[in-house]
């Protein structure tokens, strides 16, 4: 069973981008955890990164029948309907990571259209949410 690791915009630039707000660990660090967790409990990942929404929204149609998602949208959190929408025909668990702390940031960071499709939500660990999150989608997948 696959489970999808999905990254939106920006987050290829992990590592570089603000590094007091998102961390020194790169996409490629993340990913390569992602799938070594992954890989204890049984499950393949593959990770994606986009800057653009449509690309996200077509991965997440194909990946739909897979083990389920870890999707950090980056921006598109707080801004996509069309993502929402395709996730939600996801056959197995969303889990929704930030690696910041959204919430004690500004307010339009507050709001996000996944939260409430998604199994759980987990923002403020650092790149260590990632580990959490492939653990969590491994627990409830019935894939
Ligand atoms: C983020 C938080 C978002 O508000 C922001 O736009 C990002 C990264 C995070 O991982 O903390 O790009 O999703």
């Amino acid at each position: 069973p696959v489970i999808a690791v999905l990254n939106g915009p920006n987050l290829n630039l992990l590592g570089e981008r603000q590094p007091e707000v998102y961390g020194h660990d790169t996409l490629a660090d993340v990913e390569r955890r992602c799938r070594e967790r992954a890989d204890a409990l049984g499950f393949d990942v593959d990770a994606r990164q986009s800057n653009h929404e449509g690309e996200l929204v077509t991965w997440a149609q194909e990946l739909r029948h897979g083990a389920g998602f870890v999707v950090n949208a980056g921006a598109y959190t707080h801004t996509s309907v069309a993502l929402r929408d395709a996730l939600v025909l996801a056959t197995g668990p969303l889990v929704e990571v930030h690696v910041s702390n959204v919430h004690a940031r500004e307010p339009f960071r507050h709001h996000s259209h996944l939260s409430d499709i998604a199994a759980a939500v987990i923002v403020g660990c650092g790149v260590q949410g990632y580990e959490f999150a492939v653990e969590v989608v491994a627990a409830r997948s019935r894939a």
